[in-house]
């Protein structure tokens, strides 16, 4: 967690918010761990700094916690088994960008990049990279149980 400091725009005075110290996380799927150096490369390449990184099976419940927006989904059981079927590795990561939303488009685009190229179905699909800042705070502190 990073402490951030803001001068109250209103008036005197600064208020204190603690904020995590990443803008994004990714997790690599089960089976594709050896892709690891290669994406970390990509992500270094495109200015990210590693903050966190844990490999682990993820348990059933963290596993449905992560995934709890798809509860429900014909594909939900399946999702579940399949990422908790070995290790996976989390990532949290810091952009260059001055803006979140840059950060999470461009883990988007790394995503849909390794998807193509080493993907080989709909579950078994490389990366996991959180769609928005909030969902990657709550994936991560799941992942990391913190
Ligand atoms: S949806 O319904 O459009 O929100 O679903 P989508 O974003 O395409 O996928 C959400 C995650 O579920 C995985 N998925 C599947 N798993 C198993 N079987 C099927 N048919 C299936 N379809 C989608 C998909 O890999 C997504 O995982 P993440 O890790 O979020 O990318």
């Amino acid at each position: 967690m990073k402490l951030i400091i803001k001068k109250k725009e209103e008036g005197y005075g600064y208020s204190a918010t603690m904020l995590p110290d990443y803008d994004g996380f990714i997790i690599i799927k089960p089976g594709f761990l050896k892709y690891k150096d290669e994406i970390v490369k990509d992500l270094k390449r495109r200015d990210f700094v590693v903050v966190d990184v844990e490999e682990k099976t993820l348990t059933k419940e963290e596993a449905e916690t992560i995934y709890s927006c798809h509860k429900g989904k014909v594909f939900f059981d399946e999702l579940i088994e399949y990422m908790t079927s070995g290790p996976c590795i989390g990532m949290t990561l810091l952009s260059p960008y001055s803006d979140r939303e840059s950060a999470i488009e461009t883990l988007q685009d790394l995503k849909t990049k390794y998807r193509k190229r080493y993907g080989v179905d709909l579950t078994r699909n490389v990366i996991h990279s959180s769609d928005s800042y909030q969902s990657a705070i709550y994936e991560a502190e799941t992942f990391f149980n913190s």
